[in-house]
């Protein structure tokens, strides 16, 4: 039963609503179908990261199955997903009661102390958090060497880059006692060129990379509301390749590194000097429409 093979364990993190679980489904969906296998872990109070794996269906969270008994089996917060992906839920503690932080810690503990990880005989664990939220308990798994990869899902929004700077902050502070590195920014809904220019600035500036370009897609909309990942709804589609490209890349990485992030005045002069940018194109492209 348990082979000596180490298990990858990555955390995607990102703003509220930027598609970190869209994203790591169709990730996880796609590292299954390379033959990988892997456990999808939803770690935001939200408690839909795994919904696009079941067929749309919630799953009940491991803090409302310990809510509800004494002792919990493992195994029965564990739920089978698409082509044999494992889905779990950490869930929330009581709104305006407790720390996400500390259930996102119960909820790994359980399955460690009960060996699930080996059992499993799993290739990938892959943590969906979200990390707008400045507080301690959303670090947890960067900071207690329960994912040992980050990857940021950002979109060229200032909104998103502040949250993606917040995550490298935190990395880098976390890096000194043996937290988790950063894998690279996972660029998502990027169709203007505008778009990948900003976010190829930020992530230059930063001493980072990026991983993939994902392009904002009705592909993604329409597999949504089947309640499926593209992967599995529109598997032969340019929004599917995108994603077996990403899972690829992310099977042959080795080395995370420690960001470089800007500090809050750097960040606000940066975001100032691309809006001037943006300005100027955009006269400049109301000027040539005037021209014709
Ligand atoms: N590349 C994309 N193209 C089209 N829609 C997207 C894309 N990525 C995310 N979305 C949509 O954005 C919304 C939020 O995505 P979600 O993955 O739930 O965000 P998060 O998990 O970060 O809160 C969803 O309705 C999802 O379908
Ligand atoms: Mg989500």
């Amino acid at each position: 039963m348990s082979k000596s093979k180490s298990i990858k364990q990555i955390a995607i993190y990102g703003k509220g609503g930027i598609g970190k679980s869209t994203t790591t489904s169709n990730l996880s969906a796609a590292l299954s179908k390379m033959g990988f296998r892997v456990m999808q872990f939803g770690c935001d109070p939200k408690s839909d990261s795994t919904n696009t794996l079941r067929g749309g269906v919630y799953i009940p969270t491991v803090l409302d199955t310990l809510r509800e008994k004494v002792s919990v089996d493992a195994h029965d917060v564990i739920y089978p997903g698409f082509n044999g992906v494992y889905c779990v839920e950490a869930g929330g503690p009581a709104p305006g009661v407790g720390c996400a932080g500390r259930g996102i810690i119960t909820a790994v503990e359980l399955l460690r102390q009960q060996h699930i990880f080996e059992e499993l005989d799993l290739d990938y664990v892959i943590y969906d958090v979200l990390g707008d939220v400045v507080c301690g308990g959303f670090a947890v798994p960067i900071r207690e060497g329960i994912a040992k990869h980050v990857f940021t899902v950002s979109s060229s929004d200032f909104m998103s880059l502040y949250a993606a700077n917040n995550l490298f902050r935190g990395i880098q502070k976390y890096s000194k006692s043996g937290g988790a590195l950063l894998g690279g920014v996972i660029a998502n809904s990027i169709n203007a060129g505008y778009s990948r220019e900003i976010i190829n600035d930020f992530v230059a500036r930063t001493q980072t990379k990026v991983v993939e370009y994902i392009p904002r897609s009705i592909t993604v909309t329409q597999c949504e509301l089947k309640g499926r990942t593209v992967i599995e709804a529109a598997p032969d589609s340019q929004q599917a390749k995108v994603y077996v490209a990403l899972a690829e890349k992310i099977a042959a990485h080795e080395q995370s590194e420690i960001p470089t992030p800007l500090g809050v005045t750097e960040l606000q002069e940066w975001a100032t000097s691309w809006s001037d940018k943006l300005l100027l194109q955009a006269e400049s492209q109301v000027e040539i429409g005037e021209a014709i």
